[in-house]
């Protein structure tokens, strides 16, 4: 019913309305609307009285948009009953002066609920971070050192000053150097490649709720084995990885685009070609001795455990994960600190969290502490790129889950991210086919004809030899086969389509989900790493 109505009056004494003579026209409207519940078009008519000059409307706006339902103690609210909503304005209009304020009882107090409004994200979700390791996966996280050209490191594409991504569509892996639209390729092992994915933010990857990784889940908790991972190297019992972050760390090092390099340049992308991945011989064991061989991890990780012994690869793992839980932290955003009662929202990002979670339907997939629901959907993104998979019939396509379940219903779906820093975070999508966040939420919403409107976008670093970036948009079987996916998404999960004021509010919304602090980096990159190679600063 009156769902603004109850939260206003949830613990001010009395409801008092001053309505103006000269705008009384859109207050009421605004008075009107928010009986239907439609408070997006109340607050713009309330904001249009108010950019009129209509005091009385701005402080109105304020209270109850401002430090009316996003605040603890709201202290104002507006009527309960249709009659009063439509005299209050409307007499005063009539006789071209100014009624004495209206006074309405309060209706009983209820608890304040937006329909799936999640818990908080706090530090106690998750796991405990040892500085000493994170100290060590920091040097880790920037050594090219672990990729087989020794000429790119995980920073390379989930930079701290980049938001921790690469802040390109498509980015360039070994045989490349610089960061962001201004990494090129370079060397004796010149890049040929594009990567096929966007290189994703690491944002509170660290949160004990955190089940799967990568666009497509391919490290993930085995559901049907507590404690246990599923990878694409098997369960990897044997490495006593603390987290599926800890798993994830091992597989960029065996992709010969993103650190690897192609069979012959080096002994790890030959292992890798060869399927040689485990055991000494293998890409992992000949990695981890090349860091035991330096003295500055060497000597660090024996400290840290108390005893000497060879550097394992698990243990770099666990010290990488420590690092990104603790450097790639974002729980302290407006809406975090709304969450717990500490700050209100902007009167518009007020406005956007309730559509986020009421008539935008958003909160059903970006839902709990999260704003994920972990799983997997066909959003029909432009598939752009060279593509995950080169089938058969010749062309390359990225299917998404569908590679990984190996079921045809999932196919083109990739998982749902957590969107915390995500206006800082584009070009956004799996195949960052988007450079603009607000084109990029309108395909979203209404997927089928944004494939047909889709005006190409992606930042992408010069690269002479790539493919037309473009070219699977001219497949019409792979558009249509994108198209049909994201339908059957959309058969469930509709969403309406929203004027620009609404969509104004939503990209509020977004923007209240950044966490300045955490975007200024904690930890930073190192100024020199064990190994003498040059981290990217
Ligand atoms: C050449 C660029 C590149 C390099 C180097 C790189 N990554 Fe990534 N990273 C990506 C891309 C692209 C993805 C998405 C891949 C996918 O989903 O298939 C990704 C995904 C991830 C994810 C999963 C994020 C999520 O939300 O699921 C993590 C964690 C991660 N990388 C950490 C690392 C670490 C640790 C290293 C170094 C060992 C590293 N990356 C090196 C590009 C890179
Ligand atoms: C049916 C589930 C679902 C619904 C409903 C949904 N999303 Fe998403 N969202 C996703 C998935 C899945 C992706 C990743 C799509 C891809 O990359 O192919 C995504 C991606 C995004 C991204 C880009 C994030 C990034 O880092 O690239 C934003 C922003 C976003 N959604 C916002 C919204 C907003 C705003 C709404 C409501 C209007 C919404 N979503 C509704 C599932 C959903």
């Amino acid at each position: 019913m009156h769902h603004l109505v109850r939260t206003l009056c949830a613990a001010g004494a009395v409801c008092t309305v001053i309505a103006s003579a000269g705008h009384a026209q859109s207050v009421e409207s605004g008075f009107t609307a928010m009986e239907q519940e439609d408070f997006a078009t109340a607050y713009r008519a309330l904001r249009q009285a108010a950019a009129h000059g209509d005091p009385r409307a701005s402080a109105l706006m304020g209270k109850v948009f401002g430090a009316g339902p996003y605040a603890r103690t709201p202290d104002v609210a507006i009527p309960q009953t249709q009659t009063a909503v439509r005299t209050a304005p409307a007499r005063p209009a009539a006789r071209g002066r100014t009624l004495a304020p209206l006074v309405i009882r309060r209706p009983p107090p209820r608890p304040f609920a937006v329909p799936t409004r999640p818990a908080p994200l706090t530090d106690e979700m998750f796991a405990p971070v040892d500085p000493v390791l994170a100290d060590i996966g920091r040097d880790l996280f920037f050594d090219p050192v672990l990729s087989g050209n020794k000429d790119v490191s995980c920073a390379t594409c989930h930079h701290p000053t980049l938001g921790s991504g690469d802040g390109v569509s498509l980015g360039l892996g070994t045989g490349a150097a610089g960061l962001g639209a201004d990494r090129a390729v370079t060397g004796p092992h010149a890049a040929e490649e594009r990567i096929p994915r966007n290189a994703p933010a690491l944002w509170n990857l660290g949160a004990g709720g955190v089940r799967v990784l990568f666009h497509d889940g391919r490290v993930e908790h085995d559901p049907a084995r507590p404690g246990a991972l599923l990878t694409p190297q098997g369960p990897l019992d044997y490495m006593a990885l603390e987290s599926v972050l800890a798993a994830q760390a091992l597989f960029p090092v065996l992709s010969h685009a993103e650190m690897a390099g192609r069979p012959g340049e080096n002994e790890i992308a030959t292992a890798v070609a060869e399927d040689r991945i485990h055991g000494d011989t293998g890409a992992w064991g000949l990695l981890a001795a090349r860091v035991d061989a330096l003295e500055g991890y060497r000597a660090r990780f024996a400290d840290w455990r108390g005893r000497t012994a060879p550097v394992r690869m698990g243990e770099i793992g666990n010290a990488i994960a420590a690092f990104i839980s603790h450097e790639f932290r974002a729980n302290d955003t407006a809406f975090d600190r709304y969450l717990r009662e500490e700050a209100a929202l902007s009167p518009e990002a007020g406005e956007g969290m309730r559509l986020f979670f009421g008539k935008a339907r958003c909160g059903e997939c970006h839902s709990g502490p999260l704003l994920s629901d972990q799983s997997f959907h066909a959003m029909g993104e432009p598939p752009i790129g060279p593509g995950k998979e080169r089938d058969e019939d010749g062309y390359t396509r990225d299917i998404g889950r569908a590679a990984v379940t190996l079921d045809r219903g999932d196919a083109y779906a990739f998982r749902t991210p957590m969107l915390r820093n995500v206006v800082h975070n584009g070009p956004w999508g799996h195949a960052g086919a988007f450079s603009d966040l607000r084109d990029f939420v309108i395909h979203h919403m209404d997927p089928v004809a944004g494939l047909d409107r889709y005006s190409p976008q992606a930042v992408l670093p010069q690269l002479a030899s790539a493919a037309p970036d473009y070219s699977a948009l001219s497949n019409r079987m792979q558009v249509g086969a994108v198209k049909d996916a994201a339908a059957r998404t959309m058969k469930r999960y509709a969403m309406p389509a929203l004027s620009e004021g609404e969509l104004d509010m939503l990209m509020a919304f977004l923007d209240a989900l950044g966490d300045p602090a955490s975007l200024n980096g904690r930890m930073g990159a190192p100024d020199s790493l064990p190994s003498g190679l040059q981290p990217d600063r």
